[in-house]
Order: C-alpha cells, then structure tokens, then sequence
C-alpha cells in the first residue's frame, strides 16, 4: 500500500507524502506556489506570506502548513494571488529597492515576482527608511536597505554552515538583521565560502567584486519567469 495521500491544488489532484507541507507536494507535482523566504534546505519560516494559499476556505502559508489528505487549496485564484501582489508591492516600499542600480538585478527574486505578478510601480507610497550599510568585511557586504526579512541568512548560516553569524533585532519597522559581533560583520567568523552567501533573495548579503559578473540578457529571469523551472518540471 502506497503511504501517499491526496489532495487538490486548483481543482488537480495531487499526491503528497506524509510529512511534507503544502508547498512541498506542489512543488513534487510540478505546481508553482510562489515563495520569497522558503528555500529548499532551510527549515521554513513562514515569514514573508507571498505562499498564501486559500485551504478549505482559509488563508494559509504553503511553507508551513502541512499537507493533508483531501485538502482543497486554492493558489491561482484572482484573490489569493492579489494578496500576494499585494505582499509584494508593499516589500518593495518598506525598503530601498532601486532596480536599475542594484548588482542583484535580473537574479533577483523579490524583483523576479515583481514582474510575475505583472507589478510595474508599487501602489503604496514609498517608506524611503535610513538603514545601515556594512562594508567592513574585506569579501562582503550587507545593505539592509534592500533585506526583506526572509531569514534565509540566519537559518542557512546557523543551520548549514554551523555558525550563527546574523539574527533579528528590533521590532516592527525597526526589526532588522544583525551581526554576531559587537558592531561590524568584518569582527564575525563568516567567510566567502559560507552557504548564507548563496541564499539572500535579494541584493541586501552579497560577495564584494562578482557585482554585474552576469550581462543583461543571460541573467536568471531575464527570459523565464521565477518559478518556471519548477512548472516546466511538472510537465516533463
Ligand atoms: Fe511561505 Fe514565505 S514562503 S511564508
């Protein structure tokens, strides 16, 4: 007897194994659901809610709930998805997204939604917050002006690289990341090799000197969308 049980995404059957959440069976199944601070590899956070998913008719976070047998989710709806444009539109305000300036750009994820979701200008009025740049280490550095608050970091460097280099401080608008040092990341035991360098969304923890290594027109989304490796997976 197979242990798989199933479940319904947009009215698509699917099958999904004990233990594995919403996001994680769709994604088995070759169904997209959009994500900024889930990552394979990285226990889920729950963070961000751009995995929104409507289950039996009630709002839910894909990286976290659990799948269960005969669930009927709901992720492609007009509804769910302008909850998560609406996510989206507001990360952009809350920090200092400038695109066309950022060596991010084109690899982005935050920016690669954006353009999923078909956003061109955010509908909210920019925040424009002052926050903190750290250059001090020789091989990296961190603009907190662009961090989403994903926590991708703090787990990947706690949970992969052993360390526990970056943690949230603060609270509300003033939460933000922060070294395990007195002030600077240069007085921390990361280093170049650290796998929390490969898993930022965004432009804000990025290695010094590899900026703009990648030209317009060969970068990850410059001619796929975020998330159609997994649905062209799905239809292999
Ligand atoms: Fe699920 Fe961020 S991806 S809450």
């Amino acid at each position: 007897m197979s242990d798989t049980f199933t479940l319904t995404i947009d009215g698509k059957e699917i099958q999904a194994k004990p233990g594995q959440t919403i996001l994680q069976a769709a994604e088995d199944a070759g169904v997209y659901i959009p994500r900024l601070c889930a990552m394979k590899d990285l226990v889920p956070h729950g963070s961000c809610r751009v995995c929104t998913v409507m289950v039996n008719g009630r709002p839910q976070a894909a990286c976290t709930q659990p799948a269960a047998a005969g669930m009927i989710v709901e992720s492609e709806t007009e509804s769910v998805q302008a909850v998560r444009r609406d996510i989206v539109d507001m990360l952009f305000v809350e920090g200092n997204h400038f695109c066309m300036f950022c060596e991010k750009s084109g690899n982005c994820e935050l920016q690669g939604m954006a353009y999923r979701f078909g956003i061109t200008a955010p509908r909210f009025p920019f925040l424009f917050p002052d926050r903190d740049v750290d250059a001090s280490h020789p091989d990296i550095f961190i603009d907190r002006n662009r961090c989403i608050l994903c926590g991708r970091c703090v787990r990947a460097s706690r949970d992969l690289d052993g360390k526990h280099v970056f943690e949230f401080v603060g609270r509300g608008h003033e939460k933000c990341v922060a070294v395990n040092a007195e002030a600077r990341l240069a007085d921390t035991d990361i280093d170049g090799n650290d796998k929390a360098l490969d898993v930022c969304p965004v432009g804000a923890l990025l290695r010094k000197r590899v900026g703009f290594s990648t030209p317009v027109g060969k970068r990850l989304y410059d001619h796929k969308p975020i998330g159609s490796d997994i649905e062209h997976a799905g239809q292999e």
